[in-house]
């Protein structure tokens, strides 16, 4: 948990500011994750390669990641790179976001040191070119002591085939302990994803207007509240997740029970009549 001295939020820019102080602090996300879309069209929309999109996609990143970590988000997922992404991409393009990636590690873990943010990554990152692996484990290593916001960057990764490498795992394990599937738990599910470690999202955003969720974290979104902006990823600033952390603190969660301001239900069903026309 952050305690109030790591909040940084005299280093909101003010338009930033008046935002968060229409928050509630106590009702904070713990775990933010966004589906960034859009990259593609916001470069077409300029008469510009699709690079530039994701070049300038990767400077939201940065801006991103900075007001979650003032606001003292413990949990900030984003997922930058499919299998889909990965699979059906032209070459040119796919080693295009490698090289980004790269770059961006190379250039931002001092911003992640000065802002206290770890780094964490999901999917099936053994896959990617070796030298963005390296490059992955430096920036890991060096943000390791860090204990503010984690970044975690979903890359090669689907929900579809974590939930294939979880099921995996616990068969492993079961056949090392002799277990039989009967005993097989959500618990037993959950701890083989790649997410263990960290709370399931409070809030899933997706930018550009798509209303899918292209297989993120289908496991852990079960309850999670769904925010879409029409907005494309290279055009999101830490000021649109304040406002979509508004947007969330208006909703009631109910985790499929029922809200407190429910009255009394009828106990009675022969009192209850049923009406079809
Ligand atoms: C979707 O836009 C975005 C991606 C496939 C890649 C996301 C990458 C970045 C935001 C930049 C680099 C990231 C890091 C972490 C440095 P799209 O190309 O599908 O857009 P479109 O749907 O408009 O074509």
């Amino acid at each position: 948990m952050f305690s109030a001295a790591t909040l940084r939020i005299d280093e909101l820019p003010a338009e930033e500011r008046a935002v968060y102080e229409t928050l509630k602090p106590e009702r904070l996300p713990q775990h933010v994750a966004i589906i960034m879309d859009g990259n593609g069209r916001w470069a077409g929309h300029r008469s510009l390669k699709r690079f530039l999109g994701h070049q300038q996609g990767a400077k939201s990143v940065q801006l991103v990641m900075e007001t979650a970590s003032r606001i003292g988000l413990p949990w900030l997922t984003l997922y930058a790179f499919s299998l889909e992404n990965n699979l059906r991409r032209p070459r040119a393009e796919v080693n295009f976001l490698m090289r980004l990636l790269k770059s961006y590690l190379e250039s931002n873990v001092q911003r992640m040191m000065d802002n206290n943010v770890r780094m964490k990554y999901i999917g099936r990152t053994h896959e990617l070119p070796a030298e963005v692996q390296e490059k992955m484990r430096w920036a890991e290593e060096a943000t390791a002591g860090n204990t503010g916001t984690t970044l975690t960057l979903a890359l090669n990764y689907s929900g579809r085939s974590e939930l294939v490498d979880a099921f995996r795992g616990l068969f492993t394990e079961m056949k090392q302990k002799h277990q039989s599937a009967e005993h097989i738990t959500e618990e037993d599910i959950r701890r083989h994803l790649y997410t263990a470690h960290m709370p399931d999202p409070d809030l899933l955003i997706r930018t550009s207007g798509e209303m899918r969720l292209s297989s993120c974290l289908l496991w852990q979104i079960a309850y999670t509240e769904i925010f879409f902006t029409e907005r494309y990823w290279p055009d999101f600033r830490g000021i649109h997740l304040l406002e979509a952390i508004a947007g969330y603190q208006l909703r009631e969660r109910r985790y499929g029970g029922l809200s407190d301001s429910v009255g009394e239900v009828e106990e009675d069903l022969d009192k209850i009549k049923i009406v079809t026309s």
